[in-house]
């Protein structure tokens, strides 16, 4: 596919929004179409699932189930058809996100998402981000940076023993898809940190 693919990983917290938005205008002063989307979301459907997702009591299974319906209805409205055309995609969040949250938050067993990873992503090859930029920072620190900004959902309501598991979640992730994976360190000052988003889309070529 002509388009390329960027997603944005890490746990509540790690700040990665501003970054996003800064990249975004990057690519469009270089000429590009961007495509700003987020998961679980991108589609009226999927925005319905994230809305039961974010809010709904229900089982971890049940979770990944709902994350990966979501996604695929994204991927066929919105992702494939923006790569298709060539233009550049940018998601805060994706498949990782229910690694690190399911499986490692949640305890969901990785095989299994693995296999709903096949199903869901190979409407023809299996479609991954071309890079994904994982917001790495201590949870102590996530944590702080949460407290007082807004009224928590389900997920950032939880205690940080459950971000620490869902940030060896993402390391497990970045371990076996090392090529793919740009980790930041997102506890430095936020100028900083964009310079080593900046250093990873210009290291692959994807900005000039
Ligand atoms: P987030 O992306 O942080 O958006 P906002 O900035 O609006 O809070 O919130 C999405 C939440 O959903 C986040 O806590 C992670 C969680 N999530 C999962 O649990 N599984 C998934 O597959 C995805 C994509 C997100």
């Amino acid at each position: 596919m002509a388009g390329i693919f960027i997603s944005f990983e890490g746990i509540d917290g790690a700040g990665k929004s501003t970054h996003i938005e800064r990249l975004a205008r990057c690519f469009a002063a270089q000429g590009r179409a961007v495509t700003l989307s987020r998961e679980p979301g991108g589609t009226d459907l999927a925005e319905r699932l994230r809305s039961m997702l974010l809010n709904d009591p229900m089982d971890p299974i049940t979770e990944a189930l709902l994350a990966f319906a979501a996604r695929r209805d994204h991927l066929t409205q919105v992702i494939v058809p923006a790569l298709q055309r060539g233009e550049v995609v940018l998601c805060d969040r994706f498949t990782d996100a229910t690694f690190a949250y399911q499986g490692g938050g949640r305890g969901v067993d990785w095989d299994m998402l693995q296999t709903l990873e096949r199903w869901v992503q190979s409407a023809g090859p299996l479609v991954q981000p071309d890079l994904t930029l994982w917001f790495d920072l201590p949870t102590s620190v996530a944590a702080g940076r949460l407290l007082g900004a807004r009224v928590p959902d389900k997920f950032e309501s939880q205690p940080e023993a459950f971000f620490d598991a869902v940030s060896q979640g993402y390391a497990r992730r970045c371990a076996e898809g090392a090529g793919r994976f740009a980790r930041i360190d997102a506890d430095q000052a936020a100028d900083r940190v964009w310079d080593g988003v900046l250093d990873a889309v210009r290291r692959r070529g994807f900005l000039t």
